[in-house]
């Protein structure tokens, strides 16, 4: 390596190493997650144990927000369910608010698929008092929150999903995933109905428990590390296929077939992916959530207004840095 770049690394080092207690993921980008060495000794693993000991503490705190039968089915699945979850009325004036959005979406192209999103800020929720009542509702916020491990869920979006829009490449999101190594949650309040015409949310139950087998599964995983043939698998998003899931001891992948008014919350971690659109190009409306804090923080946060006004400020900023960071690099 020229000095000037071995320089360059050495200064990264210290960061890299931080990152250690952070939710950073990447085999690929960050050399001390990526170690072959350090993940034979146990590196990835003790990540993985400690963020899902971590999470267990957070859920704790908030378990007494959720009804009970919602937790079980939560702790035996990975998600949960809840048909007609808005009253009619509520439903019917969100639907039509969402649909008469016309605020600018961002796309974001993978394969054949292109997820077009609007960020529910103030700005945007001006005009959607059904929308606003949604998102304020307790039994939303509690559920959410009571899955993501903390007492806010900032980060919400109208979001279409249009399948099929290019043939001549595969969309990564529909080979089975875990999001990362730590728990975290994502959420669906569906507009539209969702079957196997528009590729429903399909997920592996119990796929989110840290089982021995898995624990084994994941150690060889980050041997292979940076070296995964997968990209997003190398960036820590660890791919598996449907056949090897029986040697885990889990069951198939389940796809979730709803009726529009369906809410579904998920731990992705547990593996899942989009699901194939039998109608090729289709499109897929829902309110949609998630939510991926610091794994390592055994604290939910406080329930404070200002404190989601701050965040979604803060991610605003996020979004605006990181074209311009990406065009420099
Ligand atoms: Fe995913």
């Amino acid at each position: 390596m020229p000095p000037g770049r071995s320089a360059v690394a050495l200064l990264r080092l210290p960061l890299q190493v931080l990152a250690l207690a952070s939710g950073a993921k990447s085999f690929r980008d960050n050399p001390v997650i990526g170690s072959r060495r350090l993940n034979r000794l146990g590196l990835h693993v003790s990540r993985v144990t400690l963020a899902a000991l971590i999470m267990g503490l957070r859920r704790l705190w908030l378990a007494a927000f959720v009804p009970r039968a919602l937790r079980q089915a939560f702790a035996r699945d990975g998600f949960v369910v809840l048909p007609d979850f808005l009253p009619a009325a509520l439903f019917a004036q969100l639907e039509m608010e969402v649909r008469a959005c016309r605020h600018p979406t961002t796309d974001m192209v993978q394969g054949d698929t292109v997820t077009a999103r609007v960020l529910l800020d103030g700005r945007v929720l001006g005009d959607m008092p059904a929308a606003r009542a949604v998102l304020a509702d307790r039994r939303y916020r509690r559920l959410l929150g009571y899955v993501a491990g903390r007492c806010r869920v900032p980060g919400q979006w109208i979001q279409t999903i249009h399948s099929g829009v290019r043939l001549d490449q595969p969309d990564p999101q529909r080979r089975l995933h875990s999001d990362t190594f730590h728990p975290t949650m994502k959420a669906w309040l569906f507009i539209d109905d969702v079957d196997a015409r528009n590729g429903p949310f399909t997920y592996v139950p119990g796929s989110h428990r840290l089982t021995r087998a898995r624990l084994a599964w994941e150690y060889r995983q980050s041997l292979a590390g940076a070296e995964l043939p997968e990209l997003y698998a190398a960036r820590g998003s660890l791919r598996i296929d449907d056949a090897a899931l029986g040697a885990l001891g889990l069951a198939a992948p389940r796809p979730i077939h709803c009726r529009r008014n369906t809410l579904v919350v998920a731990d992705t971690r547990g593996f899942h992916r989009r699901g194939n659109a039998s109608d090729g190009r289709a499109d897929r409306l829902e309110l949609w959530a998630m939510s991926r804090t610091n794994p390592f923080n055994p604290l939910p946060g406080l329930p404070f207004a200002a404190l989601d006004r701050l965040d979604l400020a803060l991610f605003k900023g996020f979004l605006w840095l990181r074209p311009r960071l990406r065009r420099r690099t």
